[in-house]
């Protein structure tokens, strides 16, 4: 097992949960979390460690060469979260996911290259099932596996299996011990309020209504951010060098059923929808075949149950109104604008 992690993107969505997870999970593990702290990372979402010697946070980028240097000989296993992750940014602005997603990887790869060589270490690369595009409505029995072509169709999906081939690239050019793990949805405490779920919650607790993209037919498989992170922490102790892993809980629900079921738990009612204009190029439907992390590592999802898992989810953000609202003022409100008018 690896005791020295260093963590990117440490401060975001799952990121944080990742590092609390682990830290409560292995006495013997010490992690660094590399976080540049963009809009969407918040150092407030690991408070709680702050006076955990096992923990240590440091403030930069993944792109900075001469600081991953120094980071890279201190850890023996490298997990990127680090990114551009929202699909509606990339839509108006698709730089920084080039910049972040794209070339950020390769900067980190080389820097794992240049401190392990092809002995040692090992690089966790966290990426997404939107890299193989989407599926059919009409053909429920389709699923995404490892072997399922890239297809992505937005510029931050498209950023992804961009380093997703990179990351590749380093295994068999140069012998980097690495693998890919691509998840669904996830959902959890301290999600960026621009995604659906912490959107919907938080604007129905302000009194607003929910901007339900299109039909509300799309379909997305929901997994809990804690299942994710315990399979991240079991790719990283027994994944085998060079294997891309699928992770997902067979959790497919249309945003209209979602949304729904928000609505049902909040107490309000499905006059509280507000049908807005699509998404532009809205992936229909993903729906993750986990079948390979579950036979060859042993992983299952055990906190991803609805309705009871999302009910909880729902309550955290009750429960934890003054995160979301410090998080939701200042620059977020002009996104919000842009994107929704
Ligand atoms: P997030 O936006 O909440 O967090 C991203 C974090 O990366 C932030 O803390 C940000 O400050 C940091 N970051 C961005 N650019 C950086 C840079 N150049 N240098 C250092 N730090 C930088 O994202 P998330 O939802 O937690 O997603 C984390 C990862 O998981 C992403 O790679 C994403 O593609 C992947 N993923 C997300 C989901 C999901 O449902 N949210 C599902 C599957 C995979
Ligand atoms: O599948 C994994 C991916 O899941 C991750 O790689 C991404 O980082 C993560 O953001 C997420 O992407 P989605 O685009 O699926 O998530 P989002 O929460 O933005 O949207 C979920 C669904 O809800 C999608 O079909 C669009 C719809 N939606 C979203 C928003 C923000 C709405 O109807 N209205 C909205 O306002």
């Amino acid at each position: 097992m690896s005791k020295n992690i260093l963590v990117t993107g440490g401060c975001g969505f799952i990121g944080s949960n990742f590092v609390r997870f682990v830290l409560a999970n292995r006495d013997d593990v010490k992690i660094t979390n590399l976080d540049v702290l963009t809009y969407s990372g918040n150092p407030e979402n690991l408070a709680d460690l702050q006076n955990d010697s096992r923990y240590n946070f440091v403030h930069g980028d993944i792109r900075d060469e001469e600081l991953l240097g120094k980071l890279f000989d201190e850890c023996d296993a490298v997990v990127h979260f680090a990114a551009e992750s929202h699909v509606d940014r990339s839509i108006l602005d698709s730089k920084p996911f080039i910049e972040s997603n794209v070339l950020g990887t390769q900067i980190l790869l080389d820097a794992a290259r240049k401190a392990w060589g092809t002995e040692k270490g090992r690089f966790v690369h966290v990426s997404t099932d939107e890299v193989y595009g989407d599926l059919p409505l009409d053909k429920p029995e389709l699923l995404f596996t490892e072997s399922t072509p890239l297809n992505p169709h937005s510029p931050y999906s498209s950023s992804k299996a961009a380093s997703d081939l990179l990351v590749m690239a380093a295994h068999h050019t140069f012998g980097l011990n690495v693998n890919i793990t691509r998840c669904s949805n996830n959902f959890g405490p301290y999600q960026f309020p621009e995604k659906v779920i912490p959107l919907f919650v938080t604007n129905l607790i302000e009194g607003k209504k929910v901007p339900l993209y299109g039909d509300g037919r799309n379909v997305r498989d929901w997994l809990h951010v804690d299942d994710h992170c315990e399979a991240i922490l079991t790719v990283l102790e027994k994944g085998i060098n060079g294997e891309v892993y699928n992770i997902g809980g067979n959790n497919e629900r249309s945003n209209l059923e979602l949304t729904h079921m928000i609505l049902e738990v909040m107490g309000k009612g499905k006059d509280m929808i507000q049908p807005v204009e699509d998404r532009l190029g809205h992936d229909r439907r993903y729906a993750i075949d986990p079948t390979k992390i579950k036979t060859q590592l042993g992983w299952q999802p055990t906190r991803s149950a609805w309705p009871q898992a999302l009910e909880a989810t729902v309550k955290w953000y009750v429960d934890n109104a003054g995160w979301w609202q410090r998080v939701k003022s200042g620059a977020y409100r002009e996104y919000y604008q842009k994107q929704y008018g």
